[in-house]
This record gives C-alpha cells, sequence and structure tokens, in this order.
C-alpha cells in the first residue's frame, strides 16, 4: 500500500491500524491539548513518551506555563515528559521571511515542520519507531496540512485527535482538571484578534457557561423539583425582552401526573411530559399585545431565558414547540383550561436530569457562518 492510501486509510479508521499497543512518542503543545490526545492515544493501547519541544512558543515564561500543565496532564496518567531546551530565536530564523504571513498559512506549515522534526530527531534518539502530535486536536489547525507535513519523516503516525469530538474532549477535560488554557496559538506573530481565539476566549474563560452547556434534557431522575426553584425559573422568563416592553407571557405549571399524561399526547415529540416532574406551559396573553406580529420572537426569548436558568439551577428542561400548530394549541388549550385570549407557545418539561444524561457543553461554533460587515 503506498503512503498516501496509507494515509487515506488512516483517515477513515485509525483504530483499526493501530489498537496493537507500541511505544510512540507524543508532542505535545500544551496541557490542553494533550488531554484528549492522550486519553485516545490509551485507549488505542499505545504506550506513549510525551515530548515538550515548542521553540515557537512565545515569550518563554509564556512556554513555561504550557509545560507545566503539561505536567499536571503526565502526572494523572503516571507519565515522564521530555522537554527540550528552549530556543525560539532558532524556530526564529526558520520562518525568516514568513512573520507576516496571516495565521493558518506558510509560516504556520513551516512552524509544524520544525516541531514535527524536532520530534523525529527526539524519536530516532530514543529509538522510538512512531511520532505524533497533539497538533491535530484543535479544531483551528488542519489535520490534513498537518498530516502532509508529517509524511516526510519516517515513523510519523497520522491520527486525527480531532475525531469523535476530540476538541470538545479535551476543553472538558481541561475544566474539569483547571488547566491554563492559552489564549492565543503561541508565536509572537500570532493572531490575538481573529474569531478564533476570541471563540476560545469567550467560551471557556469568561462567558456565560449555561449559555454553551445547555442541551435539550428529556430523561429525568424521580427526584421532586423544590418550588423556589420553579419560582426561579419563572423570575428569569419574565426577564425576557419583548416588543414595546409588551410582556404578553404567562404560564401554567404542571405536577398533576393525569393533566401530565394528557399533555405528553398533544404532540408526537412530547411523550418526554409524562415522565417528567413538572411541566411548564409558556402561553400568550394576547389581551396585551401592543405589536401583534411580534408574540413568538417575545415567548421566543422568554423560553431561552427560562431554559438557562434552569441549567444554572443544575435542573434539565426541554422546549418542546407547539405555536403555530393549531392542533397541538386546541389541544393545550382544552387539557389546561385556557380562556380564548390565551395561546399556547411552547412546553417545556423541568426535572433533574437523570445521572449521566444531564447538560453538557457541545461544540458548535462554525466560524464559517459569520461575514464581517458584508456578506
Ligand atoms: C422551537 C423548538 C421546538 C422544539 N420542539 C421539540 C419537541 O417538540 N420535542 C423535543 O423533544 N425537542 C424539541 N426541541 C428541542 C430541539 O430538538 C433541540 O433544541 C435541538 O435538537 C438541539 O439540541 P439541544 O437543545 O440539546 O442543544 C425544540 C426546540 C425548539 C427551539
Ligand atoms: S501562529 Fe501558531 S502555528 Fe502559526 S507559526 Fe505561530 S505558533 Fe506556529
Amino acid at each position: 500500500m503506498g503512503r498516501n492510501a496509507i494515509l487515506e486509510k488512516h483517515h477513515q479508521d485509525d483504530e483499526k491500524l493501530y489498537g496493537n499497543g507500541r511505544d510512540i512518542l507524543l508532542h505535545c503543545c500544551c496541557g490542553p491539548c494533550s488531554t484528549a490526545s492522550l486519553e485516545r492515544l490509551l485507549e488505542l493501547d499505545w504506550k506513549p513518551v510525551l515530548f515538550f519541544g515548542n521553540n515557537n512558543i512565545y515569550p518563554s515564561n509564556e512556554n513555561d506555563k504550557r509545560y507545566d500543565e503539561l505536567l499536571k496532564v503526565a502526572r494523572l496518567h503516571d507519565l515522564q515528559v521530555i522537554r527540550a531546551p528552549y530556543d525560539h530565536a532558532n524556530w526564529l530564523e526558520y520562518i525568516k521571511g514568513l512573520e507576516n504571513c496571516p495565521e493558518h498559512g506558510e509560516r504556520c506549515i513551516r512552524c509544524f515542520e520544525y516541531n514535527l522534526r524536532q520530534a523525529y530527531e527526539e524519536a530516532v534518539l530514543l529509538g522510538i519507531s512512531h511520532f505524533t502530535t497533539t497538533l491535530t486536536v484543535s479544531r483551528f489547525k488542519s489535520s490534513k496540512a498537518i498530516f502532509q507535513v508529517g509524511e516526510s519523516f519516517e515513523g510519523f503516525t497520522p491520527i486525527d485527535f480531532k475525531k469523535k469530538d476530540g476538541f470538545s474532549r479535551s476543553v472538558l477535560l481541561s475544566k474539569q482538571m483547571g488547566l491554563y488554557r492559552q489564549q492565543y496559538c503561541g508565536c509572537e506573530f500570532s493572531d490575538l484578534t481573529s474569531t478564533e481565539n476570541l471563540n476560545i476566549l469567550d467560551k471557556e474563560d469568561n462567558s456565560m457557561q449555561e449559555i454553551f452547556n445547555r442541551r435539550s434534557i428529556r430523561d429525568f431522575s424521580n427526584r421532586k423539583v423544590e418550588r423556589e426553584k420553579i419560582n426561579r425559573l419563572l423570575e428569569a422568563a419574565m426577564q425576557a425582552p419583548s416588543a414595546q416592553d409588551q410582556r404578553e407571557w404567562c404560564f401554567v405549571v404542571v405536577d398533576d401526573p393525569e393533566k401530565q399524561t394528557l399533555l405528553s399526547r398533544v404532540s408526537p415529540y412530547s411523550r418526554m411530559i409524562a415522565k417528567a416532574p413538572v411541566t411548564i406551559a409558556i402561553l400568550c396573553d394576547t389581551s396585551k399585545l401592543k405589536s401583534p406580529d411580534y408574540w413568538e420572537q417575545d415567548l421566543g426569548a422568554c423560553t431561552e431565558n427560562l431554559l438557562l436558568e434552569a441549567t444554572h439551577q443544575e435542573l434539565g428542561a426541554c422546549w418542546m414547540g407547539m405555536a403555530p400548530m393549531q392542533d397541538r394549541m386546541d389541544s393545550i388549550s382544552s387539557i389546561l383550561g385556557l380562556p380564548d385570549f390565551i395561546k399556547p407557545f411552547a412546553l417545556v418539561a423541568v426535572g433533574y436530569p437523570q445521572e449521566g444524561k444531564g447538560n453538557r457543553f457541545i461544540d458548535r461554533f462554525d466560524r464559517s457562518l459569520i461575514h464581517f460587515n458584508q456578506w
């Protein structure tokens, strides 16, 4: 099989190719990226030897910081880290003339080459026949580009660590371990303002975690939801913005099992209500409408507020859309005895999530959806 064909096969399913236990030198760019990569290598029965040689990282105390975080990860797995002496001047010489290339361009390819060469030489020195890199875990770095560079070094083992949600896993594990996560790629030419760097910053450090962790929860434990918590959800719902401040929302809180059973049948997608401790019907008081066309937008904002507060209260919740489906709205009106001027908008099932089925971060960032100033 030619080298390209092997590469292609690695892309398809690296587990099938690796998994029979061998020594491998793992070039580690930092602690956070090493978490999921290491986990994956161990799952695949590799015996990793960790190598930190990242002369691209600037300044030197940043290099130290990233090394220190890697040590924490290594300790967890009872592994040692080999550190190459720091020599940023040597790296600068290697990328000379490419300083002003934008991130992801030629300079970065040369930088990959520098780091992979160093890892290759270390592997040769140690008599380890395989080596790979954690660089592929980043969703901001093209694994294909890294593999193309790696191909020219004997023993390079192209493992795409971002596969199988590897990046999200690295975010989660780093968070659990309280690891420092850098806010730029590495060198002094890294783009500090790129949306991707800001994205890392926001989601993992500064942002409202509930927004990122909220999920639709459909499996609940039997634990009763405290009335104070329900009140808190409704307070959050009522804080939503609305057109002309019309605040046309109102609510029915349902915990009567018979009514829950009836509500669970109003749509094929609302079955989980039968087993939910509480369901909140989110309704529109049409007598309050000043901007009638905006009622669905207002109640959408109100529902999202409620879901975010539920996440904050460690509850699970699921939004079930009802309006504008008239049959579903009519069923709800009849089950809850709503007057004519009250229109059902949505049902939200609420409860404590069943173990292992709670809110969790899923990475949905897609930079291709963002345009600046014009399409
Ligand atoms: C307007 C709207 C209607 C929805 N209706 C239902 C529904 O009837 N049943 C259901 O199980 N989930 C429903 N969902 C939840 C979506 O399926 C869910 O948000 C989506 O799959 C993304 O998953 P996440 O909420 O875990 O991020 C609805 C969500 C919205 C915003
Ligand atoms: S931006 Fe990152 S990958 Fe590119 S040259 Fe700098 S350190 Fe290397």
